[in-house]
């Protein structure tokens, strides 16, 4: 088969080896696949592969399945999937745990439906699990219009909780709004924009107190930050009593001084959470309530994926720089011939 193989730190697309599904494991023939920071980081080298994954890039695919493993049920061959993966997506052919597998929405294409198992299953977890998100609390998203970002705007406009995001330039604000925001910090300006005015602030901390102001300045209920660092600070500022961040990224840096006083006084819980060092078990139950809970919004058009744009696998060199240059709203995927 032919996958992407890392060359230095360049991206060739080459012969490699073709995995073999084993017990409980299917194989997939890869149709799309879609690029994630993740593999910006594995790429350069700072974000290894759990043991026993892949070596080979690619966190998400939709495509068909080609071959069952001894004692896989419920599933056969031609079925068309998309697969939470450990790596290997950026090939022809992967091998994943059944569990981890995925129907196809029928409405959707292959590229599309690549473009969400990964950033659905990190906002479903994150915020509905390890917050545990209660009905009416509200949310923070930092990254808004991300891809992890756009899956959890609509995950809580269907779920009716109100959410704010930071994101870079009026552009990502507004598509932000439109996808179910109530309003949203433009961090490259410091304008703060809601559905009806715009006002400067001097931080996205006073800009979510302006939001909460009709609770009392109580502050949000849940923070998904993947930025860490340089956004402690402010994150503790405007989260509630008994809110809960949960760090799901460190793009602003991995270290911060930190004020226990107002973590205790606050009770709030700092969560640090990763999808793909959790284990096939893990995977497996957060996959099956994605399927029983989310997967039928798809179905219904409540909920869909968000794509920048889709290019062949050959040009993912190109894909890569342009998620690198912050300017991607939603997915960028890449198709496999
Ligand atoms: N822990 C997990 O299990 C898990 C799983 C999936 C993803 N993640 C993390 O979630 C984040 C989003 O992933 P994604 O694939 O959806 O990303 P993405 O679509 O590539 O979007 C990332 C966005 O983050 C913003 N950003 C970049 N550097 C920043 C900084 N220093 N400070 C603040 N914002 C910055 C940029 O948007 P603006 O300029 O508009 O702000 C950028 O477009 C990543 O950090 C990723 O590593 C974590």
């Amino acid at each position: 088969m032919k996958a992407i193989q890392i060359n230095g730190q360049q991206l060739n697309w080459a012969d490699a080896e073709a995995p073999q599904p084993g017990p409980g494991e299917v194989a997939i023939r890869v149709r799309a696949t879609a690029i994630n920071r993740a593999d910006l980081a594995q790429r350069a080298g700072f974000y290894p592969p759990p043991p026993g994954a892949s070596e080979i890039l690619g966190l998400e695919c939709a495509g068909e399945i080609q071959q069952l493993g001894e004692g896989v049920t419920g599933w056969k061959i031609g079925d068309a999937v998309c697969a939470l993966l450990s790596g290997g997506g950026y090939a022809e052919t992967v091998v994943c745990p059944a569990g981890h597998l995925l129907p196809k929405p029928e409405n959707l294409s292959f590229e599309q439906a690549a473009a969400l198992p990964e950033v659905f299953a990190t906002a479903w977890l994150n915020i509905f699990q390890e917050a545990a998100l209660q009905a009416n609390e509200s949310v923070l998203l930092h990254a808004g219009a991300s891809g992890v970002g756009t899956a959890a705007i609509q995950l809580c406009r269907h779920f009716g909780n109100p959410c704010f995001v930071t994101a870079s330039g009026q552009q990502k604000i507004d598509y932000c709004i439109e996808l179910g925001a109530d309003g949203g910090f433009d961090r490259s300006s410091g304008l703060s924009s809601d559905i009806n005015s715009n006002i400067n602030q001097d931080s996205f901390a006073e800009a979510v107190k302006t939001w909460r102001k009709d609770s009392d300045g109580k502050g949000v209920d849940v923070i998904l930050d993947p930025v860490g660092g340089s956004y402690l600070s402010d994150n503790m500022s405007c989260l509630a009593v008994n809110g809960r961040l949960v760090l799901i990224g460190l793009m602003g840096g991995a270290s911060a001084d930190i004020n226990l006083g107002l973590l205790m006084v606050k009770r709030f819980k700092l969560i640090g959470s990763t999808l793909r060092s959790r284990t096939d078990e893990q995977k497996s139950r957060l996959i099956q309530s994605l399927r029983e809970q989310v997967w039928p919004l798809f179905d219904s058009g409540e909920l869909k994926p968000i794509i920048h744009t889709t290019m062949p696998i050959t040009e993912v060199e190109q894909g890569f720089a342009l998620v690198e240059s912050n300017q991607t709203i939603g997915k960028v995927v890449l198709t496999i011939p």
